[in-house]
């Protein structure tokens, strides 16, 4: 396969910054193939200077699957599938502030995301990713095989429900609020369909419990998991300028939205891949 893309790891684990492609146009059956294997291997993809609305936006995430559209956040009127993340200077909620995996209350979670940068601030604001494959390779073989088989239990209940986290957001609009406790079961650790690699599948915003334990049991195992998925060794950052682009492996990473700079607005444009049952 011959190389059109230039690719620049972002840390010593996780991301990659893409360079010689313009996501406006359709990219060619090469690139796409090259872009796919960075994205499977990277996990988080990075290029900058892009000029898209938010047609171009979808037509560049379709590339890759057909798009979701959240079932708890309004998105754009024209463009259901399209999420203004905004944040305005006086929010005290930032969407995505805290680490999590996206929209793993539903059966079949979103493979990926693509987050382009409309409005950011002038300092602050950049995303933090964590490699979880990298988080579940680091633990012990003994922790390992008491994880397998087991499985945690996921709800929007703590972000979307009537008092969530997220309904308190001044800039983004929550919707559905009464089925929001609904509960779905993924397995603890999964395989990623295309690498075949085990990954860490708990997430601070979304996983309740653990199915099968005591509540005090599955609630220390899952205070420890969540702060051994995130420490710094798996982590790589993001920062932003109006035009970058970066879409993540939502099989493969959490992420974190710092809320970093009190004061000012930053607009985010939002959309999602829609993903399989994680195994
Ligand atoms: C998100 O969690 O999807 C938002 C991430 C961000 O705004 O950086």
């Amino acid at each position: 396969m011959t190389t059109t893309l230039d690719v620049t790891p972002l840390s010593g684990v996780l991301g990659a910054e893409l360079r010689g492609v313009d996501l406006a146009e359709p990219m060619s059956a090469e690139t796409l193939a090259e872009f796919r294997q960075a994205f499977v291997e990277h996990h988080v993809i990075v290029v900058r200077d892009q000029d898209l609305t938010a047609e171009q936006q979808m037509a560049f995430a379709r590339q890759f699957g057909e798009l979701d559209t959240h079932p708890f956040v309004e998105g754009q009127a024209a463009h259901p599938e399209v999420l203004d993340v905004i944040t305005e200077p006086d929010d005290r909620v930032n969407f995505g502030g805290g680490w999590h995996t996206d929209v793993t209350f539903l059966e079949e979670p979103d493979l990926g995301s693509v987050l382009y940068a409309v409005d950011v601030p002038p300092v602050g604001g950049d995303t933090l990713f964590a490699d979880q494959h990298a988080a579940y390779d680091a633990l012990s073989p003994t922790m390992k095989s008491m994880l397998d088989g087991l499985v945690g239990i996921h709800s929007a209940g703590p972000q979307y429900a009537p008092g969530g986290t997220s309904t308190k957001s001044k800039s983004m609009r929550t919707k559905n609020a009464d089925v929001a406790e609904r509960r779905v079961e993924h397995p603890v650790v999964r395989t990623h369909p295309e690498s075949g690699r085990r990954s860490l599948y708990v997430n601070g915003a979304f996983t309740i419990g653990i199915e099968g334990l005591h509540r005090d049991e599955s609630a220390a195992l899952l205070r420890f998991l969540l702060a051994h998925a995130v420490q710094e060794r798996f982590t790589c950052r993001v920062r932003w300028a109006p035009g970058t682009l970066a879409m993540w492996d939502n099989r493969s990473v959490q992420h974190y939205a710092l809320h970093d700079y009190g004061g000012h607005r930053r607009h985010m444009r939002r959309v999602t891949i829609k993903g399989d049952r994680p195994r």
